[in-house]
């Protein structure tokens, strides 16, 4: 047996340690802080470490992880973690991810990952029913929201653009394309805007209503006026929940007026789209299906472990036109019952992502999900009411998803960054920042499936003894 292969009696050692590792970390959670106390030394070891000319033992390894790894770890599956859109992982992920590193299809060419390429076919189309996409729509899962919405905008690009985007891409046009956000809209976007070449300079930040929401006036001013003066709107993005407050643009509204004036409609919904598992938010959330493109991120609301996103596309025809290249040494052969993903996005080589997801949406099914994603709602309403009900705390924004952007009423923005980093360094909860009207605010962004109201209690219970001494000093 070659050395770097485990014979069957030491895989099934490293099942048990990982089974025990596993288990153990979840019941230990809730006794460690949010945020480690880095031992540095640790850290300087590792940092420091030269390349070791002879392995170690299984158990040595493990031993390191639980005595170094974890202790030092942020506690992303801390009830009070929550600053970021980012969940707590659900329980079967975690084994998914190492039946697809034991497998480790490559998710390019179907021909070395026909099951992987079956069940990957199949989540994205349970993600275009749920947004009633038409036939011929498709889509890839991604590495995340911020390549979900790269991936689609290079299509939005290359759709406008037409027969020359492949060779002559958007330089030398004398008009230059411009793209459509608004105010609130997440950085990946602008990042996407320039990496394709689209230039920050070319990029209109539509200011929103008191609600958080696109001002759809001032949109259409803002493209009448660039037409007028030679340039050409080619997209805009609506968000399906802004990254700090959960805000949702009006999709219909601009589905209509995207569809009269024939502009790409991309929504970003890494965020919020999954939500529409849940049928009170379904409503809200259909219109997504209007789109152009759409992102959505299983590794938020579907509780995945990082990595995975998703991007759908109304005509996965569109896809092909900007990612397909079929090299000799790629040349592959074409089945009516499978896709070659290599041509429907960026990468080539890719993991098998999809069967998290796929192994999720069956272990659990969506009333579950549903159910989970509403008890996060509902801690952020309850959180949402708790506050409206202190004198000393001010709601800084509507809560429409599950975040909560709050401030001490009293205190200055410093005072209020001060009650911040004291509820970290007390250990109370990890709660993120966010500037919100032009004030400094807290947010809590509820992604935990373990987050309870006592959590929320305590939170704020702090948060205003901490903001009645910030005024005694
Ligand atoms: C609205 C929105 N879009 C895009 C992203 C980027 O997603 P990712 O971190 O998966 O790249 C986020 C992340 O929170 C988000 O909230």
């Amino acid at each position: 047996m070659n050395e770097l292969l485990f014979d069957p009696a030491t895989h099934r050692k490293a099942g048990r340690l990982l089974g025990e590792l596993l288990a153990n970390y979840e019941i230990d959670l809730l006794n460690q802080p949010v945020l480690p106390q880095i031992n540095r030394d640790a850290m300087r070891a590792i940092l420091t470490e030269p390349l070791p000319e002879e392995g170690k033992p299984l158990e040595e390894l493990f031993q390191e992880f639980r005595d170094v790894v974890v202790p030092n770890s942020t506690h992303v599956a801390h009830p009070r973690f929550l600053p970021y859109v980012l969940p707590s992982p659900n329980g079967i992920s975690a084994f998914a991810d190492a039946l697809a590193s034991t497998l480790n299809q490559n998710c390019n060419l179907w021909t070395l990952s026909p099951a992987a390429n079956a069940i990957e076919q199949r989540v994205i189309s349970w993600f275009n029913e749920l947004f009633s996409f038409p036939k011929g729509s498709g889509g890839i899962i991604t590495s995340g929201g911020s390549m979900a919405n790269l991936t689609a905008l290079a299509v939005a690009r290359d759709t406008y653009i037409g027969n020359t985007a492949r060779t002559e891409g958007v330089q030398g046009r004398t008009s230059p394309l411009i793209l459509y956000v608004s105010e609130e809209v997440h950085n990946s976007v602008d990042k996407a805007a320039v990496i394709l070449g689209l230039g920050l300079n070319n990029v209109r930040h539509i200011p929103c209503d008191s609600q958080f929401r696109m001002c759809m006036d001032l949109l259409k001013d803002a493209i009448f006026r660039d037409r007028r003066e030679g340039l050409s709107p080619f997209c805009v993005v609506g968000s399906a929940g802004t990254v700090t407050t959960g805000a949702i643009d009006p999709l219909d509204t601009l589905a209509d007026f995207c569809g009269e004036e024939r502009l790409w409609l991309h929504i970003d919904g890494a965020y919020g789209a999954l939500a529409i598992l849940s049928e009170r938010m379904q409503a809200q959330l259909l219109p997504a299906g209007r789109a152009h493109s759409l992102s959505l991120d299983p590794h938020k609301l579907l509780f995945n472990p990082l990595e995975a996103g998703c991007v759908l596309v109304r005509n996965a025809e569109d896809m092909r036109s900007t990612y397909s290249f079929i090299p000799s040494y790629l040349s592959m052969v074409s089945d009516s019952d499978f896709l070659n993903y290599a041509e429907y996005g960026p990468q080539l080589s890719r993991s098998f992502k999809a069967l998290k997801v796929w192994w999720s949406l069956r272990a659990y099914g969506r009333k579950a999900y549903a159910r989970a994603i509403e008890n996060l709602f509902d801690l952020a309403s309850y959180m949402g009411e708790r506050i409206q009900a202190e004198a000393e705390l001010e709601l800084v924004a509507p809560v429409t998803l599950n975040a909560v952007c709050v401030r001490c009423r009293n205190l200055t923005d410093s005072q209020n960054e001060s009650v911040l980093a004291r509820l970290l360094s007390e250990g109370i909860a990890f709660l993120g920042r966010a500037q919100v009207k032009g004030k400094f605010c807290l947010r809590a962004c509820f992604m935990n499936l373990r987050t309870t109201r006592e959590d929320v209690d305590h939170i704020l219970e702090e948060m205003i003894r901490f903001g009645e001494e910030e005024l005694r000093n």
